[in-house]
Parts: C-alpha cells; sequence; structure tokens
C-alpha cells in the first residue's frame, strides 16, 4: 500500500474541497472536475474495467441497458451533466453532487422530486475493494443506470412518497414523545425496504434464477457474483413483513437478499408499505440496525 499523500484532489474522505463544502453547510455542490487527479481517473479506469464483465454476467438487463443509454465513458470519472444530458429525457431523474450526508427526509425527498444526491469522490486507487462511504463508481455506476429504467424509476419516487405520507401523518401529532417513538420506527422499517431492495435487491430472471438490481451488489466486484452464485447466501422472494423487520450490518457480505418479481412487484411493495405508514403498521418494528440519529427524526419533524 502506497502513503496517503495530501494532495487537493477528490479522493474519499480526504478531499478539501468536500470538506470546505461541508464547512460551510452546503448541501448541494458543483462538480469541481479539474480537481480529479490522474489517480482518480485510474481508479474510475481500474473499476469500471474490472466490473464490465460482472455487470454482463450478473446485472439485470435493464441496468445493461442504462449504462448504454447513458453513454457512460469507462476511461473517465463520468461529468454529471453529460449524465443527466442522456437521463432526464428519460425519466426526469436527474444526478445531483453533494457533500455528504444528507438527513433521512431530505434524501427520500430528493427522491420524490426525481433528484438522486450523488457523492463526486472517488475511492483511492489502493482500496478499490472496499469502502463504507458511498463513492462516484457506487453512485453513477451503480444507482444512476437504474434511474433511465421508467418502471424502476416510478417505484423509486415510490419510495420517496413514503417519507413524505410519513411527515404528513407525525407533523399532525400533539404528543411529540410518540410521534419521535413511532417515527423512529417508521424511518427504520423504509432504510431497511430502501437496503433490500435499491441497495441490494436482486431480481427474478426470465431465463431463470436471478440477476442484481440492487447498487450495492452492481458496485462491489466481489459481492455482486457472491449474491447470484455463492450456496451461503439466503435467497428468498421479497416479503414485506419480514424486510421491514430485518436489521442488517454493513460491513460485510450480506447472508441474506431479497427476490421482487419486477418493477412493478417493487413499485406495489413501496406503496404498501406508504399504507403501512398510514395504518401504524410500522410504527413500532423491530429493534436493531440501522440506527436513526436526531437530525433524521428532525428532519422528517420539520419537513411539512
Ligand atoms: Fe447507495
Amino acid at each position: 500500500m502506497s502513503q496517503a499523500v495530501a494532495t487537493n484532489d477528490l479522493t474519499t474522505t480526504r478531499a478539501p474541497f468536500i470538506e470546505d463544502s461541508k464547512g460551510r453547510g452546503d448541501m448541494f455542490i458543483p462538480q469541481p472536475y479539474e480537481l480529479y487527479s490522474d489517480r482518480n481517473q485510474e481508479a474510475w479506469r481500474r473499476l469500471y474495467e474490472r466490473m464490465l464483465p460482472r455487470w454482463e454476467k450478473y446485472a439485470n438487463e435493464h441496468f445493461l441497458e442504462g449504462i448504454e443509454r447513458l453513454a457512460i465513458d469507462p476511461k473517465q470519472v463520468p461529468r454529471l451533466d453529460d449524465i443527466n444530458r442522456f437521463l432526464k429525457p428519460l425519466t426526469g431523474f436527474e444526478a445531483k453532487a453533494v457533500a455528504g450526508y444528507i438527513p433521512a427526509y431530505r434524501f427520500f425527498d430528493c427522491l420524490r422530486r426525481r433528484e438522486f444526491p450523488t457523492t463526486i469522490t472517488i475511492r483511492d486507487v489502493d482500496t478499490l475493494d472496499y469502502l463504507p462511504e458511498p463513492d462516484i463508481f457506487h453512485d453513477v455506476s451503480g444507482h444512476v443506470p437504474m434511474h433511465t429504467d421508467k418502471d424502476f424509476a416510478e417505484a423509486l419516487v415510490r419510495i420517496g412518497d413514503v417519507a413524505r405520507t410519513a411527515a404528513e401523518k407525525y407533523a399532525g401529532f400533539s404528543d411529540r414523545d410518540r410521534a419521535l417513538r413511532e417515527l423512529d420506527s417508521v424511518i427504520k422499517a423504509l432504510a431497511r425496504f430502501f437496503w433490500f431492495t435499491i441497495e441490494f435487491g436482486l431480481m427474478k430472471h426470465p431465463q431463470g434464477g436471478v440477476r442484481v438490481y440492487g447498487s450495492g451488489l452492481l458496485s462491489s466486484f466481489g459481492e455482486i457474483a457472491h449474491s447470484v452464485d455463492s450456496p451461503d447466501v439466503q435467497r428468498y422472494p421479497f416479503q414485506l413483513e419480514w424486510v421491514v423487520n430485518q436489521y442488517f450490518e454493513i460491513h460485510h457480505y450480506q447472508p441474506l437478499l431479497f427476490v421482487v418479481d419486477s418493477f412493478d412487484h417493487l413499485y406495489g411493495e413501496a406503496e404498501r408499505l406508504r399504507q403501512w405508514v398510514m395504518s401504524d403498521k410500522v410504527a413500532n418494528v423491530s429493534p436493531g440496525e440501522p440506527l436513526v440519529n436526531a437530525e433524521d427524526l428532525r428532519s422528517f419533524l420539520d419537513a411539512v
């Protein structure tokens, strides 16, 4: 491993541009393309090059179409403006550069408005395999190609609607302690739904077996194959009761994944979750990961 050198580029966790933006409290930021160093560009090239054959083997066909439709350049970190020129006419979605963490409500509300908060930094070329933070490879070549598909896009917007429904419901509560307690559970349920679908979802393949549509898998060289091929992974038909009560851990390959039939199916499940928010069915889900922080709770209470 080579030494981490202090530079002014856009390497994950050590980009001065990002730290300055956070310091100013900026949520949406420009993409200062000139700051990508040769090392950043090399990381992109290597990540893309080694993923391509795996996508061809394991990725959902709508993802493969998406890569084509966005004309993503395998050789250079993409410019979000270029991506959006192709993306927006297809589904109305656009990738918007952000400085980092966004409170839960703001994040889901972006989806509702067809804006995808997108990280612009890239992992260091020495740590291609694993990093806990999202980077532009995860966001642009894991998430964004899926946003070219109309049915997927509608499902994603519906997930954003779940957050809106929750915010509207709890805005009307006079008992603030109860609102906080129940919102904690609702946000947990929503985060688990997002995790087991948008991040780690599998879909039935017309020719048998399953293919990957979850971005956490699509951007992981090791886990994409493991998720489909390994006998160590439990793969079950998507079941909402289970998903909203299932905790997850982020620092290892997922032992349990859920399979949807189609993006129409996914849309229907997101709508069911929205109805469950209204009927109190997810107001007291099983405890455990993910933890909901005070800022996430406040973002919902202050939304309406
Ligand atoms: Fe993600």
